[in-house]
Protein backbone atom coordinates (compact mmCIF):
# COMPACT_ATOMS: atom_id res chain seq x y z
CA UNK A 1 0.00 0.00 0.00
CA UNK A 2 2.89 2.38 0.61
CA UNK A 3 4.70 2.00 -2.70
CA UNK A 4 1.03 2.83 -3.99
CA UNK A 5 0.76 5.49 -2.37
CA UNK A 6 4.28 6.83 -2.89
CA UNK A 7 3.83 6.17 -6.51
CA UNK A 8 1.08 8.81 -6.86
CA UNK A 9 3.12 11.44 -4.99
CA UNK A 10 6.02 10.54 -7.31
CA UNK A 11 3.49 10.75 -10.50
CA UNK A 12 2.80 14.24 -8.60
CA UNK A 13 6.25 15.46 -8.42
CA UNK A 14 6.87 14.73 -11.98
CA UNK A 15 4.20 16.84 -13.15
CA UNK A 16 4.94 19.67 -10.49
CA UNK A 17 8.56 19.77 -12.24
CA UNK A 18 6.71 20.74 -15.28
CA UNK A 19 9.06 20.88 -17.77
CA UNK A 20 12.21 20.42 -16.13
CA UNK A 21 14.87 22.63 -13.54
CA UNK A 22 16.60 24.18 -16.56
CA UNK A 23 13.62 25.33 -18.49
CA UNK A 24 12.08 26.58 -14.67
CA UNK A 25 15.19 28.86 -14.73
CA UNK A 26 15.24 30.31 -17.99
CA UNK A 27 11.58 31.23 -17.43
CA UNK A 28 12.40 32.89 -13.91
CA UNK A 29 15.94 34.47 -15.91
CA UNK A 30 12.75 35.75 -17.81
CA UNK A 31 11.33 37.63 -14.39
CA UNK A 32 8.45 34.99 -15.13
CA UNK A 33 6.76 32.63 -12.75
CA UNK A 34 5.94 29.22 -13.29
CA UNK A 35 2.38 28.23 -14.04
CA UNK A 36 1.67 26.74 -10.69
CA UNK A 37 3.44 30.06 -9.02
CA UNK A 38 0.74 32.03 -10.70
CA UNK A 39 -1.97 29.79 -9.82
CA UNK A 40 -0.47 29.86 -6.21
CA UNK A 41 -0.47 33.90 -6.41
CA UNK A 42 -3.88 34.19 -7.55
CA UNK A 43 -5.80 31.88 -5.65
CA UNK A 44 -6.48 32.02 -1.61
CA UNK A 45 -3.65 30.24 -0.03
CA UNK A 46 -3.98 26.58 -0.47
CA UNK A 47 -7.38 26.90 -2.46
CA UNK A 48 -6.02 25.29 -5.63
CA UNK A 49 -7.79 21.99 -6.50
CA UNK A 50 -5.99 20.60 -9.55
CA UNK A 51 -7.94 18.73 -12.45
CA UNK A 52 -6.09 16.89 -14.88
CA UNK A 53 -2.67 16.50 -13.76
CA UNK A 54 -1.68 13.31 -15.12
CA UNK A 55 -3.47 14.21 -18.44
CA UNK A 56 -0.61 13.71 -21.61
CA UNK A 57 -1.15 14.27 -25.52
CA UNK A 58 -1.42 11.24 -27.62
CA UNK A 59 0.32 12.50 -30.50
CA UNK A 60 2.55 10.10 -32.54
CA UNK A 61 3.84 12.31 -35.36
CA UNK A 62 7.68 13.60 -35.21
CA UNK A 63 8.71 11.72 -32.13
CA UNK A 64 6.23 13.36 -30.17
CA UNK A 65 5.50 9.54 -28.40
CA UNK A 66 8.85 9.77 -26.46
CA UNK A 67 8.19 12.95 -24.60
CA UNK A 68 4.39 12.77 -23.02
CA UNK A 69 4.69 15.49 -20.43
CA UNK A 70 2.27 15.68 -17.75
CA UNK A 71 -0.63 18.18 -17.44
CA UNK A 72 0.27 18.83 -21.08
CA UNK A 73 1.62 22.26 -20.80
CA UNK A 74 -1.43 23.99 -18.99
CA UNK A 75 -2.68 23.74 -15.43
CA UNK A 76 -6.26 23.95 -14.75
CA UNK A 77 -8.55 23.41 -11.93
CA UNK A 78 -10.57 25.80 -9.55
CA UNK A 79 -10.00 27.87 -6.29
CA UNK A 80 -11.21 30.76 -4.00
CA UNK A 81 -10.23 34.59 -4.04
CA UNK A 82 -11.33 35.60 -1.23
CA UNK A 83 -13.43 32.93 -0.38
CA UNK A 84 -15.39 32.70 -4.04
CA UNK A 85 -15.12 30.36 -6.63
CA UNK A 86 -13.15 30.68 -9.71
CA UNK A 87 -11.58 28.43 -12.37
CA UNK A 88 -8.31 29.11 -13.53
CA UNK A 89 -5.69 27.40 -16.66
CA UNK A 90 -2.35 28.78 -16.65
CA UNK A 91 -0.26 28.10 -19.66
CA UNK A 92 2.88 26.23 -18.56
CA UNK A 93 5.96 27.69 -21.17
CA UNK A 94 8.15 25.04 -19.49
CA UNK A 95 6.07 22.26 -21.24
CA UNK A 96 6.79 22.22 -24.56
CA UNK A 97 6.54 25.87 -24.75
CA UNK A 98 3.12 26.02 -23.47
CA UNK A 99 1.83 25.25 -26.88
CA UNK A 100 -1.83 24.33 -27.66
CA UNK A 101 -2.48 20.35 -28.25
CA UNK A 102 -5.43 18.30 -28.80
CA UNK A 103 -5.15 17.60 -25.08
CA UNK A 104 -4.28 20.84 -23.52
CA UNK A 105 -7.19 22.62 -25.13
CA UNK A 106 -9.70 19.95 -23.71
CA UNK A 107 -8.42 20.55 -20.22
CA UNK A 108 -9.24 24.05 -20.48
CA UNK A 109 -12.51 23.66 -22.34
CA UNK A 110 -13.09 21.43 -19.27
CA UNK A 111 -12.74 24.11 -16.87
CA UNK A 112 -14.60 26.39 -19.01
CA UNK A 113 -17.68 24.10 -18.85
CA UNK A 114 -17.59 23.73 -15.61
CA UNK A 115 -17.59 27.52 -15.01
CA UNK A 116 -20.91 27.97 -16.91
CA UNK A 117 -22.62 25.13 -15.07
CA UNK A 118 -21.40 26.38 -11.62
CA UNK A 119 -21.94 30.39 -12.21
CA UNK A 120 -18.18 30.84 -11.52
CA UNK A 121 -15.29 33.43 -13.29
CA UNK A 122 -12.94 32.06 -15.64
CA UNK A 123 -9.41 33.26 -15.32
CA UNK A 124 -6.84 32.34 -18.69
CA UNK A 125 -3.29 32.50 -17.81
CA UNK A 126 -1.84 32.62 -21.13
CA UNK A 127 1.95 31.94 -21.90
CA UNK A 128 2.24 30.06 -25.20
CA UNK A 129 3.97 29.46 -27.89
CA UNK A 130 0.31 28.73 -29.96
CA UNK A 131 -0.73 25.90 -31.76
CA UNK A 132 1.43 22.58 -30.95
CA UNK A 133 2.87 22.77 -34.27
CA UNK A 134 3.43 18.61 -33.93
CA UNK A 135 -0.28 18.37 -33.79
CA UNK A 136 -1.44 20.32 -36.63
CA UNK A 137 -5.26 20.49 -37.69
CA UNK A 138 -6.17 19.01 -33.86
CA UNK A 139 -4.20 21.86 -32.36
CA UNK A 140 -6.51 24.15 -34.42
CA UNK A 141 -9.33 22.15 -33.97
CA UNK A 142 -8.84 22.64 -30.12
CA UNK A 143 -8.96 26.52 -30.02
CA UNK A 144 -11.95 26.70 -32.11
CA UNK A 145 -13.84 24.36 -29.15
CA UNK A 146 -11.97 26.84 -26.65
CA UNK A 147 -13.45 29.73 -28.99
CA UNK A 148 -17.23 28.40 -29.31
CA UNK A 149 -16.92 28.21 -24.84
CA UNK A 150 -15.83 31.60 -24.95
CA UNK A 151 -18.63 32.80 -26.73
CA UNK A 152 -20.98 30.85 -25.07
CA UNK A 153 -19.58 31.77 -21.64
CA UNK A 154 -19.79 35.73 -22.67
CA UNK A 155 -22.46 37.44 -20.31
CA UNK A 156 -22.94 34.54 -18.08
CA UNK A 157 -19.48 34.25 -16.14
CA UNK A 158 -16.76 36.74 -16.12
CA UNK A 159 -13.79 35.63 -18.07
CA UNK A 160 -10.76 37.32 -17.66
CA UNK A 161 -7.53 37.32 -19.34
CA UNK A 162 -4.03 37.27 -18.49
CA UNK A 163 -1.68 37.27 -20.96
CA UNK A 164 2.03 36.88 -19.11
CA UNK A 165 4.31 35.40 -22.29
CA UNK A 166 3.72 35.33 -26.13
CA UNK A 167 0.20 35.13 -27.51
CA UNK A 168 0.30 35.26 -31.09
CA UNK A 169 -1.68 33.78 -34.00
CA UNK A 170 -4.65 32.63 -33.91
CA UNK A 171 -4.45 32.29 -29.88
CA UNK A 172 -5.53 36.04 -29.26
CA UNK A 173 -8.55 35.57 -30.13
CA UNK A 174 -10.28 33.45 -27.53
CA UNK A 175 -8.55 36.49 -24.92
CA UNK A 176 -9.69 38.64 -27.27
CA UNK A 177 -13.15 37.57 -26.62
CA UNK A 178 -13.44 37.43 -23.08
CA UNK A 179 -14.37 40.82 -20.87
CA UNK A 180 -10.93 41.59 -19.62
CA UNK A 181 -7.45 41.83 -20.76
CA UNK A 182 -4.43 42.07 -18.65
CA UNK A 183 -0.65 42.19 -19.77
CA UNK A 184 2.64 42.39 -17.84
CA UNK A 185 5.12 44.80 -19.19
CA UNK A 186 8.29 43.74 -21.27
CA UNK A 187 7.40 39.88 -21.12
CA UNK A 188 4.06 39.72 -23.17
CA UNK A 189 2.51 40.40 -26.25
CA UNK A 190 0.03 39.72 -28.61
CA UNK A 191 -0.27 40.01 -32.27
CA UNK A 192 -1.55 38.24 -35.22
CA UNK A 193 1.25 38.11 -37.62
CA UNK A 194 4.54 38.58 -35.51
CA UNK A 195 7.41 41.07 -36.98
CA UNK A 196 9.02 38.67 -39.58
CA UNK A 197 5.77 37.87 -41.01
CA UNK A 198 4.88 41.59 -40.78
CA UNK A 199 8.44 42.47 -42.45
CA UNK A 200 7.70 40.09 -45.79
CA UNK A 201 4.31 41.20 -46.39
CA UNK A 202 4.29 45.05 -45.73
CA UNK A 203 7.49 45.88 -45.35
CA UNK A 204 7.53 47.30 -42.00
CA UNK A 205 10.31 47.00 -39.29
CA UNK A 206 8.99 46.34 -36.25
CA UNK A 207 10.03 44.78 -32.90
CA UNK A 208 7.48 42.16 -31.30
CA UNK A 209 7.21 44.93 -27.97
CA UNK A 210 6.49 47.24 -30.40
CA UNK A 211 3.98 45.49 -32.87
CA UNK A 212 1.90 44.07 -29.63
CA UNK A 213 3.91 44.48 -26.39
CA UNK A 214 1.67 46.07 -23.07
CA UNK A 215 2.26 49.28 -23.94
CA UNK A 216 0.66 49.08 -27.63
CA UNK A 217 -1.96 47.39 -26.34
CA UNK A 218 -3.14 49.49 -23.53
CA UNK A 219 -2.66 53.20 -25.61
CA UNK A 220 -2.77 52.27 -29.09
CA UNK A 221 -5.18 49.43 -29.80
CA UNK A 222 -6.95 49.21 -26.58
CA UNK A 223 -6.97 45.33 -27.09
CA UNK A 224 -5.84 45.15 -23.30
CA UNK A 225 -7.36 46.57 -20.49
CA UNK A 226 -4.76 47.44 -18.40
CA UNK A 227 -0.60 46.57 -17.78
CA UNK A 228 1.31 45.84 -15.01
CA UNK A 229 4.67 45.89 -14.09
CA UNK A 230 5.03 42.35 -13.38
CA UNK A 231 3.50 39.10 -12.91
CA UNK A 232 3.39 39.63 -9.08
CA UNK A 233 1.31 43.17 -9.33
CA UNK A 234 -0.79 41.59 -12.26
CA UNK A 235 -2.14 38.89 -10.42
CA UNK A 236 -3.10 40.92 -7.10
CA UNK A 237 -4.67 43.40 -9.36
CA UNK A 238 -6.84 40.78 -11.14
CA UNK A 239 -7.78 39.42 -7.56
CA UNK A 240 -8.68 43.07 -6.90
CA UNK A 241 -11.30 42.93 -10.04
CA UNK A 242 -12.80 39.68 -9.02
CA UNK A 243 -13.60 40.80 -5.99
CA UNK A 244 -15.88 43.85 -7.92
CA UNK A 245 -17.50 41.07 -10.09
CA UNK A 246 -20.75 38.80 -9.33
CA UNK A 247 -19.54 35.08 -9.90
CA UNK A 248 -22.14 34.95 -13.07
CA UNK A 249 -25.29 36.34 -14.40
CA UNK A 250 -27.74 34.55 -11.98
CA UNK A 251 -26.14 36.70 -8.87
CA UNK A 252 -25.31 40.10 -8.16
CA UNK A 253 -22.13 41.56 -7.42
CA UNK A 254 -20.73 40.80 -3.84
CA UNK A 255 -21.77 43.60 -1.21
CA UNK A 256 -18.60 44.32 1.14
CA UNK A 257 -18.57 45.61 4.37
CA UNK A 258 -18.30 49.28 4.29
CA UNK A 259 -17.16 51.36 7.22
CA UNK A 260 -17.44 54.63 5.06
CA UNK A 261 -20.73 57.45 5.74
CA UNK A 262 -22.56 57.05 2.42
CA UNK A 263 -24.58 60.65 3.95
CA UNK A 264 -20.71 62.02 3.85
CA UNK A 265 -21.06 65.93 2.54
CA UNK A 266 -17.73 66.88 0.47
CA UNK A 267 -17.92 70.97 0.67
CA UNK A 268 -14.62 70.62 -1.71
CA UNK A 269 -17.20 69.21 -4.67
CA UNK A 270 -18.85 73.13 -4.61
CA UNK A 271 -15.66 74.47 -5.71
CA UNK A 272 -14.79 71.80 -8.18
CA UNK A 273 -15.83 73.74 -11.12
CA UNK A 274 -14.14 76.39 -12.25
CA UNK A 275 -15.32 80.15 -13.23
CA UNK A 276 -14.20 79.83 -16.05
CA UNK A 277 -16.24 77.38 -18.34
CA UNK A 278 -13.74 76.95 -20.52
CA UNK A 279 -10.86 75.35 -17.85
CA UNK A 280 -10.85 71.89 -17.05
CA UNK A 281 -10.95 70.24 -13.61
CA UNK A 282 -10.39 66.46 -12.77
CA UNK A 283 -13.33 64.23 -12.94
CA UNK A 284 -11.84 61.76 -11.17
CA UNK A 285 -11.68 63.87 -8.30
CA UNK A 286 -15.43 63.40 -8.12
CA UNK A 287 -15.35 59.70 -8.78
CA UNK A 288 -13.07 59.41 -5.91
CA UNK A 289 -15.23 61.76 -3.50
CA UNK A 290 -18.02 59.67 -4.42
CA UNK A 291 -16.16 55.75 -4.03
CA UNK A 292 -16.45 54.44 -0.58
CA UNK A 293 -12.91 54.87 1.14
CA UNK A 294 -12.02 56.62 -2.50
CA UNK A 295 -11.36 52.97 -3.98
CA UNK A 296 -11.66 53.30 -8.29
CA UNK A 297 -10.71 50.42 -10.24
CA UNK A 298 -9.81 51.95 -13.53
CA UNK A 299 -10.51 50.10 -16.92
CA UNK A 300 -8.66 51.45 -19.77
CA UNK A 301 -7.24 54.06 -17.90
CA UNK A 302 -4.04 54.83 -20.79
CA UNK A 303 -6.87 54.61 -24.07
CA UNK A 304 -9.47 57.43 -24.77
CA UNK A 305 -8.26 59.17 -21.76
CA UNK A 306 -11.14 61.82 -22.55
CA UNK A 307 -13.29 58.88 -21.17
CA UNK A 308 -13.10 57.31 -17.55
CA UNK A 309 -14.64 54.04 -17.09
CA UNK A 310 -14.17 51.68 -13.72
CA UNK A 311 -15.66 50.28 -10.69
CA UNK A 312 -16.23 51.42 -7.36
CA UNK A 313 -18.79 50.65 -4.49
CA UNK A 314 -21.30 52.75 -2.80
CA UNK A 315 -22.62 51.37 0.43
CA UNK A 316 -20.51 48.33 -0.58
CA UNK A 317 -21.82 47.50 -3.57
CA UNK A 318 -20.59 47.46 -6.48
CA UNK A 319 -20.83 50.51 -9.34
CA UNK A 320 -19.88 50.81 -12.64
CA UNK A 321 -18.72 54.11 -13.50
CA UNK A 322 -18.55 56.12 -16.90
CA UNK A 323 -17.46 59.74 -17.05
CA UNK A 324 -16.23 62.34 -19.69
CA UNK A 325 -12.83 63.60 -18.18
CA UNK A 326 -13.08 67.58 -19.55
CA UNK A 327 -9.17 67.45 -19.04
CA UNK A 328 -8.08 65.67 -22.08
CA UNK A 329 -9.98 66.85 -25.09
CA UNK A 330 -12.16 68.68 -22.95
CA UNK A 331 -14.39 65.47 -22.67
CA UNK A 332 -15.57 65.18 -25.72
CA UNK A 333 -16.98 61.71 -27.26
CA UNK A 334 -15.14 60.55 -30.43
CA UNK A 335 -14.51 56.76 -31.55
CA UNK A 336 -11.95 56.13 -28.86
CA UNK A 337 -14.02 57.04 -26.20
CA UNK A 338 -17.60 55.93 -27.24
CA UNK A 339 -16.11 52.26 -28.19
CA UNK A 340 -14.81 52.74 -24.42
CA UNK A 341 -17.37 53.38 -22.62
CA UNK A 342 -19.67 51.05 -25.00
CA UNK A 343 -18.13 48.06 -23.76
CA UNK A 344 -17.71 48.71 -20.32
CA UNK A 345 -21.23 49.82 -20.36
CA UNK A 346 -22.31 46.25 -21.85
CA UNK A 347 -20.33 43.77 -19.83
CA UNK A 348 -21.86 45.92 -16.75
CA UNK A 349 -25.60 45.54 -17.85
CA UNK A 350 -24.60 41.70 -18.61
CA UNK A 351 -23.94 41.30 -15.35
CA UNK A 352 -26.18 43.57 -13.20
CA UNK A 353 -23.80 46.08 -12.31
CA UNK A 354 -25.50 49.50 -11.48
CA UNK A 355 -24.18 52.72 -13.94
CA UNK A 356 -23.16 55.52 -12.44
CA UNK A 357 -22.66 58.35 -15.07
CA UNK A 358 -20.98 61.70 -15.11
CA UNK A 359 -21.24 63.85 -17.39
CA UNK A 360 -19.57 66.97 -18.78
CA UNK A 361 -19.50 66.96 -22.17
CA UNK A 362 -19.20 69.73 -24.92
CA UNK A 363 -20.38 67.25 -27.98
CA UNK A 364 -18.72 64.92 -30.51
CA UNK A 365 -15.77 65.76 -32.16
CA UNK A 366 -15.82 67.21 -35.33
CA UNK A 367 -13.26 66.07 -37.99
CA UNK A 368 -12.95 64.87 -41.10
CA UNK A 369 -10.47 61.94 -39.58
CA UNK A 370 -13.52 61.13 -37.33
CA UNK A 371 -16.11 60.94 -39.82
CA UNK A 372 -13.80 58.81 -42.42
CA UNK A 373 -13.71 56.27 -39.68
CA UNK A 374 -16.83 56.20 -38.69
CA UNK A 375 -17.81 58.28 -35.67
CA UNK A 376 -21.99 58.23 -36.61
CA UNK A 377 -21.33 54.06 -35.81
CA UNK A 378 -19.32 53.98 -33.10
CA UNK A 379 -21.01 56.72 -31.36
CA UNK A 380 -23.85 54.55 -31.88
CA UNK A 381 -22.44 51.72 -29.71
CA UNK A 382 -22.78 54.09 -26.49
CA UNK A 383 -26.06 55.46 -27.05
CA UNK A 384 -27.39 51.81 -28.42
CA UNK A 385 -25.90 50.57 -25.35
CA UNK A 386 -26.97 52.69 -22.88
CA UNK A 387 -30.43 52.67 -24.14
CA UNK A 388 -30.22 48.52 -23.80
CA UNK A 389 -29.15 49.05 -20.35
CA UNK A 390 -31.74 48.14 -17.96
CA UNK A 391 -29.47 48.05 -14.56
CA UNK A 392 -30.29 50.66 -12.43
CA UNK A 393 -28.52 53.87 -13.83
CA UNK A 394 -27.81 56.99 -12.16
CA UNK A 395 -26.32 60.45 -14.09
CA UNK A 396 -25.03 63.58 -12.92
CA UNK A 397 -24.60 66.28 -15.10
CA UNK A 398 -21.74 68.73 -13.57
CA UNK A 399 -21.36 71.11 -16.18
CA UNK A 400 -21.64 71.09 -20.08
CA UNK A 401 -24.21 68.41 -21.93
CA UNK A 402 -24.64 69.76 -25.42
CA UNK A 403 -26.29 67.95 -28.28
CA UNK A 404 -26.23 64.37 -28.98
CA UNK A 405 -23.72 63.86 -26.41
CA UNK A 406 -26.24 65.06 -23.94
CA UNK A 407 -28.86 62.43 -24.78
CA UNK A 408 -26.18 59.96 -25.64
CA UNK A 409 -24.90 60.04 -22.04
CA UNK A 410 -27.44 57.87 -20.03
CA UNK A 411 -29.65 60.65 -19.96
CA UNK A 412 -33.16 60.86 -19.12
CA UNK A 413 -34.46 59.84 -22.59
CA UNK A 414 -32.73 56.44 -22.77
CA UNK A 415 -33.98 54.93 -19.32
CA UNK A 416 -32.20 57.33 -17.14
CA UNK A 417 -33.40 56.66 -13.47
CA UNK A 418 -32.46 59.03 -11.55
CA UNK A 419 -30.99 61.85 -13.60
CA UNK A 420 -29.24 64.80 -11.56
CA UNK A 421 -27.48 67.99 -11.95
CA UNK A 422 -25.60 70.24 -10.08
CA UNK A 423 -26.43 74.19 -10.66
CA UNK A 424 -23.22 74.68 -12.93
CA UNK A 425 -24.78 72.34 -15.97
CA UNK A 426 -25.11 73.74 -19.22
CA UNK A 427 -27.89 71.59 -20.87
CA UNK A 428 -28.20 72.69 -24.71
CA UNK A 429 -27.87 71.93 -28.15
CA UNK A 430 -25.00 73.51 -28.48
CA UNK A 431 -22.76 76.32 -27.11
CA UNK A 432 -23.54 79.78 -26.72
CA UNK A 433 -21.62 81.19 -29.34
CA UNK A 434 -21.92 78.83 -32.01
CA UNK A 435 -25.60 79.05 -31.29
CA UNK A 436 -25.76 82.65 -31.74
CA UNK A 437 -23.46 82.36 -34.94
CA UNK A 438 -25.97 80.57 -36.59
CA UNK A 439 -29.47 81.73 -35.44
CA UNK A 440 -28.53 85.61 -35.86
CA UNK A 441 -26.84 84.94 -38.95
CA UNK A 442 -27.59 88.51 -40.05
CA UNK A 443 -25.87 89.97 -37.41
CA UNK A 444 -22.34 88.44 -38.41
CA UNK A 445 -19.67 90.71 -38.10
CA UNK A 446 -21.40 93.05 -35.52
CA UNK A 447 -19.30 91.96 -32.32
CA UNK A 448 -21.90 93.83 -29.94
CA UNK A 449 -24.94 92.71 -31.03
CA UNK A 450 -23.60 88.87 -30.96
CA UNK A 451 -22.41 89.28 -27.54
CA UNK A 452 -25.90 90.60 -26.25
CA UNK A 453 -27.30 87.32 -27.82
CA UNK A 454 -24.64 85.10 -26.71
CA UNK A 455 -25.73 86.55 -23.20
CA UNK A 456 -29.66 85.96 -23.68
CA UNK A 457 -28.65 82.46 -25.21
CA UNK A 458 -26.74 82.00 -22.09
CA UNK A 459 -29.01 82.88 -19.81
CA UNK A 460 -31.91 81.05 -21.24
CA UNK A 461 -29.86 77.89 -21.82
CA UNK A 462 -26.90 77.91 -19.91
CA UNK A 463 -28.28 75.90 -17.05
CA UNK A 464 -29.81 72.64 -15.21
CA UNK A 465 -33.58 74.82 -15.27
CA UNK A 466 -34.82 74.31 -18.61
CA UNK A 467 -34.36 70.52 -18.62
CA UNK A 468 -35.66 70.60 -14.85
CA UNK A 469 -38.72 72.32 -15.63
CA UNK A 470 -39.09 70.10 -18.44
CA UNK A 471 -38.32 66.76 -15.80
CA UNK A 472 -35.27 65.95 -18.19
CA UNK A 473 -33.49 66.09 -14.84
CA UNK A 474 -35.17 65.03 -11.98
CA UNK A 475 -33.67 67.63 -9.46
CA UNK A 476 -30.57 69.99 -8.99
CA UNK A 477 -28.71 68.77 -6.52
CA UNK A 478 -25.89 70.54 -4.36
CA UNK A 479 -22.30 69.03 -5.80
CA UNK A 480 -20.80 68.39 -1.79
CA UNK A 481 -24.45 65.94 -1.86
CA UNK A 482 -23.29 64.07 -4.57
CA UNK A 483 -22.46 61.04 -2.99
CA UNK A 484 -25.27 60.91 -0.23
CA UNK A 485 -27.68 61.56 -3.15
CA UNK A 486 -26.47 58.70 -5.94
CA UNK A 487 -25.85 56.27 -2.33
CA UNK A 488 -29.47 56.84 -1.62
CA UNK A 489 -30.66 56.52 -5.24
CA UNK A 490 -29.03 52.99 -5.69
CA UNK A 491 -30.73 52.43 -2.59
CA UNK A 492 -33.88 53.11 -4.09
CA UNK A 493 -33.20 50.89 -7.31
CA UNK A 494 -32.10 47.78 -5.42
CA UNK A 495 -35.75 46.09 -6.78
CA UNK A 496 -35.67 47.31 -10.32
CA UNK A 497 -37.00 45.28 -12.66
CA UNK A 498 -36.75 46.28 -16.47
CA UNK A 499 -36.83 44.35 -19.58
CA UNK A 500 -36.51 44.53 -23.21
CA UNK A 501 -38.98 43.09 -25.54
CA UNK A 502 -37.79 39.74 -26.65
CA UNK A 503 -35.63 39.00 -29.05
CA UNK A 504 -33.51 37.18 -30.26
CA UNK A 505 -30.69 39.16 -30.03
CA UNK A 506 -29.67 42.92 -30.88
CA UNK A 507 -28.49 44.38 -33.72
CA UNK A 508 -25.82 47.08 -32.24
CA UNK A 509 -23.84 48.63 -34.76
CA UNK A 510 -20.44 47.24 -35.10
C1 LIG B 1 5.51 23.16 -30.27
C2 LIG B 1 6.78 24.81 -29.33
C3 LIG B 1 5.95 25.79 -29.91
C4 LIG B 1 4.86 25.35 -30.71
C5 LIG B 1 7.47 26.79 -28.80
N1 LIG B 1 7.71 25.48 -28.67
N2 LIG B 1 6.40 27.01 -29.58
N3 LIG B 1 6.56 23.50 -29.51
N4 LIG B 1 4.68 24.03 -30.85
N5 LIG B 1 4.02 26.22 -31.27
C6 LIG B 1 8.78 24.85 -27.89
C7 LIG B 1 10.14 25.06 -28.48
O1 LIG B 1 10.41 24.06 -29.42
C8 LIG B 1 11.03 24.96 -27.27
O2 LIG B 1 11.21 23.59 -26.95
C9 LIG B 1 10.19 25.56 -26.17
O3 LIG B 1 8.84 25.50 -26.64
C10 LIG B 1 10.55 26.98 -25.89
O4 LIG B 1 10.59 27.71 -27.10
P1 LIG B 1 11.77 28.67 -27.50
O5 LIG B 1 11.63 28.95 -28.94
O6 LIG B 1 13.07 28.11 -27.02
O7 LIG B 1 11.43 29.92 -26.61
P2 LIG B 1 11.63 31.45 -26.92
O8 LIG B 1 12.98 31.68 -27.52
O9 LIG B 1 11.27 32.18 -25.68
O10 LIG B 1 10.58 31.79 -28.08
C11 LIG B 1 9.20 31.70 -27.83
C12 LIG B 1 8.43 31.78 -29.16
C13 LIG B 1 8.95 30.74 -30.15
C14 LIG B 1 8.58 33.20 -29.74
C15 LIG B 1 6.95 31.58 -28.81
O11 LIG B 1 9.03 29.49 -29.49
C16 LIG B 1 8.12 30.60 -31.36
O12 LIG B 1 8.17 31.42 -32.26
N6 LIG B 1 7.34 29.51 -31.40
C17 LIG B 1 6.53 29.18 -32.53
C18 LIG B 1 5.35 30.11 -32.58
C19 LIG B 1 4.40 29.71 -33.67
O13 LIG B 1 4.67 29.86 -34.84
N7 LIG B 1 3.28 29.10 -33.24
C20 LIG B 1 2.26 28.68 -34.11
C21 LIG B 1 1.46 29.92 -34.37
S1 LIG B 1 -0.01 29.61 -35.24
P3 LIG B 1 12.49 23.06 -26.16
O14 LIG B 1 12.31 21.59 -26.13
O15 LIG B 1 13.67 23.51 -26.96
O16 LIG B 1 12.45 23.69 -24.82
C22 LIG B 1 -1.13 29.51 -34.07
C23 LIG B 1 -2.47 29.38 -34.61
C24 LIG B 1 -3.52 29.34 -33.60
O17 LIG B 1 -0.91 29.56 -32.92
C25 LIG B 1 -4.77 29.31 -34.39
C26 LIG B 1 -5.98 29.26 -33.56
C27 LIG B 1 -7.18 29.18 -34.45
Amino acid sequence: MKDILQELEDRRAEARMGGGQARVDAQHAKGKLTARERVELLLDEGSFEEFDMFVAHRCTDFGMEKERPYSDGVVTGWGTINGRLVYVFSQDFTVLGGSVSETHAKKICKIMDMAVQNGAPVIGINDSGGARIQEGVDSLAGYGEVFQRNITASGVVPQISVIMGPCAGGAVYSPAMTDFIFMVKDSSYMFVTGPDVVKTVTNEQVTAEELGGATTHTRKSSVADGAFENDVEALAEVRRLVDFLPSSNREKPPVRPFFDDPGRIEDSLDTLIPDNPNMPYDMKELILKVADEGDFYEIQEEFAKNMITGFIRIEGQTVGVVANQPMVLAGCLDIDSSRKAARFVRFCDCFEIPLLTLVDVPGFLPGVTQEYNGVIKHGAKLLFAYGEATVPKVTVITRKAYGGAYVVMSSKHLRGDFNYAWPTSEIAVMGAKGATEIIHRADRGNAEALAAHAKDYEDRFASPFVAAERGFVDEVIMPQSTRKRVARAFASLRGKKAQMPWKKHDNIPL
